[in-house]
């Protein structure tokens, strides 16, 4: 195995010899960043934590930002010390070795562009019912649910298909026209969700909170497993580090506000959600939870006494103001997730095609892959690729298998980001840090407990997924990477 380490000089000079156009600033990050985070986590999945959870979902939503936060601190003096494309990979690279890196890199896969397969099928969440609500039409099932995903009569979700070849057109004419498209996007999301917490937090009912954990602690932690998702993305701003004007100083503008932006929002919106509709979980005949997405639970919900259930919602925002009676504003809400999610897919794929493009540049990918675009300036090979994948995930998958996926890969890199951090403190003391993790100390345990908890309340599927497919990386790099690297000659001598 080769455990060289490309020095965090190489990187930067790299960068420098085959980069990208420097075009971003501080505000554009921000706006990046919450473009990327608020998407099918609150605007779905929330459903799926009430599932798991019950109100409880509250303390889930604190749990996972919580992890975020320490990741963050970390994710902030590695982007500001490395402003190369590529986010954890590089890092690891620089700190931890190349086979790390491909580790890391092989999971971010898993994290971006599953990721945007996940938001791409739950867009069409909200697609579907929009288009048959306004139009009083019926879309067939066979054309809204994907084969494997649960439902009887699922084929292919060709909305899902539509949105995600969409964006990955957006993306190959270019960064700057995609990070406008992007701020009037994310204005609308962050309009959605205020008129959301403006008509639910002030008919919130106490009464509504209790049982608080129906599923007991064990319940809130999957749920905090899953929620997890609502807040990936905000690494992505690091991405994008190459693309920065002056990245020192804003990519931890970029990285920490944009969280922060979305924590105060999440916590409104669950509260606004659980207080005003309530948010038990559906149980079967015995009194236990069943599992979000199956079709035991598909069954229950058909139920007439179950329609109104949180947890049994596809578009659970939208469901909550209908419920409350606000059935114009509700397709308000549909409307935003229809224009704005988009720009979630936007970022993962963004963030995937760079992490692709760093890795061949550092010749553990094919050449070709790192190509830029003679008038478009973007590396338009691999944004292709990884378009025509991310759409094949999104035609045949259930959007809650492919968020906890994408979780499993981002739990590992963020969890590599933080060692990464403690490490290079103590190999390269002296170098200098544009910003500087806080309690270092302390944080950096704590993202590493925070991301290994979070990990095994996933479900044993979705663990065993990533083992399989961490495996199946490491042979590919056996056989391709490790041979065509550039420590290959270093390591023959
Ligand atoms: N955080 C992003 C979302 O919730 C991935 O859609």
């Amino acid at each position: 195995m080769n455990w060289r380490i490309k020095s965090l000089d190489d990187s930067l000079a790299l960068a420098e010899k085959r980069g990208l156009h420097r075009t971003l600033g501080g505000f554009q990050l921000m706006m990046l960043g919450v473009g990327a985070v608020i998407g099918t986590g609150i605007f779905v999945l929330t459903a799926e934590a009430a599932q798991k959870a019950g109100p409880g979902m509250m303390l889930s939503f604190v749990i996972a930002g919580f992890v975020c936060a320490v990741t963050a601190l970390c994710y902030a003096e590695l982007s500001s010390m490395v402003p190369v494309s590529g986010s954890a990979y590089t890092y690891s690279y620089s700190v931890l070795g190349e086979v790390v890196a491909w580790v890391v890199g092989w999971a971010l896969i898993l994290e971006y562009a599953v990721a945007a397969s996940a938001v791409s099928v739950g867009w069409s969440n909200y697609f579907i019912p929009l288009v048959e609500r306004s139009f009083d039409v019926d879309i067939p099932v066979f054309l809204s649910r994907g084969y494997y995903s649960g439902g009887p009569g699922g084929l292919i979700n060709l909305p899902a298909v539509c949105i995600a070849l969409l964006v990955t057109w957006l993306l190959l004419i270019g960064t700057r026209e995609s990070a406008r498209v992007n701020a009037v996007l994310v204005s609308i999301k962050i309009i959605a969700l205020t008129i959301f917490i403006v008509l639910s937090v002030p008919v919130m009912q106490m009464d509504n909170f209790e049982p608080f954990a129906p599923l007991g602690f064990g319940g809130i932690s999957a749920a905090a497993a899953s929620i997890f998702f609502a807040y990936v993305g905000f690494d992505a701003v690091s991405t994008a580090a190459e693309e920065t004007k002056n990245p020192q100083r804003n990519l931890p503008i970029g990285l920490i506000g944009s969280l922060v932006i979305c924590t105060i929002f999440y916590l409104l919106v669950a509260a606004g959600a659980i207080g005003s509709i309530g948010a038990q979980p559906v149980l079967d005949a015995a009194g236990a939870g069943l599992a979000p997405g199956s079709r035991e639970m598909g069954e229950v919900c058909a139920q007439a006494v179950n329609s109104g259930a949180l947890a049994c919602s596809d578009e659970p925002l939208a469901h909550v103001l209908r419920q409350l009676g606000w059935e114009r504003v509700s397709r308000l809400i549909g409307l935003a997730a229809f224009l704005a999610l988009p720009s979630v897919i936007l970022m993962m794929l963004f963030g995937q095609t760079r992490i692709f493009f760093a890795m061949s540049r550092d010749r553990l990918l094919p050449d070709v892959l790192s190509d830029i675009h003679p008038k478009y300036k973007t590396p338009h090979v691999v944004t292709l690729i990884t378009g025509t994948f991310v759409t094949a995930a999104a035609a045949f998958f259930p959007v809650g298998k492919l968020a906890d996926i994408s979780n499993s890969g981002t739990l590992f890199a963020f969890f590599t980001v933080a060692l990464g951090v403690m490490a290079l403190r103590k190999s390269d003391p002296d170098r200098t840090r544009h910003f500087r993790t806080p309690f270092v100390g302390v944080v950096g345990p704590l993202a590493l407990l925070g991301c290994a908890y979070l990990f095994v309340s996933l479900s044993l599927y979705t663990q065993l997924l990533f083992v399989g497919w961490t495996v199946f990386g490491l042979i590919i790099y056996r056989f391709y990477g490790y041979r065509r690297s550039p420590y290959a000659s270093v390591r023959e001598q």
